[in-house]
């Protein structure tokens, strides 16, 4: 009995981690953002995969990131300027995403 839970628990883990293959840009990404910026291709913007390579294993990487997206500018993508906080995105809305771009580097 007891190896037959262990089973389910591995077969039901392995489903959660099917789920998150498919990731899903926030409400407010597609809003806020996602005119510029798609998941995983390059837009107007780099895509957001690209911004979360770009970052990986910065631990400092969210504090990084919320500050460009504040104070907008260029990065060194030479791709275009980036309007301060997109179109109008508040310090919640940028946190949600960044948080959310940092976790894609995993
Ligand atoms: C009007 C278009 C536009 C919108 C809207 C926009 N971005 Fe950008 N973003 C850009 C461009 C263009 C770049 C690349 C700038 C460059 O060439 O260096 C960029 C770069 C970035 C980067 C990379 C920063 C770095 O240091 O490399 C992040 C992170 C980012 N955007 C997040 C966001 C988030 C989050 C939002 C929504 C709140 C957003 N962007 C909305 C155009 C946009």
């Amino acid at each position: 009995m007891k190896k037959l839970i262990v089973t389910i628990a591995a077969v039901a883990s392995l489903a959660v981690s099917g789920f998150a293959l498919s990731v899903e840009i926030p409400a407010v990404g597609k809003t806020k953002c996602g005119t510029c910026h798609a998941l995983d291709k390059k837009t107007v913007g780099p895509s957001l995969k690209d911004i979360a390579a770009k970052f990986k294993g910065d631990k400092d990487a969210v504090s990084k990131m919320t500050a460009s997206v504040v104070k907008g500018g260029s990065f060194g993508w030479k791709i275009a300027a980036m309007p301060p906080r997109g179109l109008n995105a508040t310090d919640a809305e940028i946190k949600t995403m960044v948080e959310f771009i940092a976790g894609l580097a995993k």
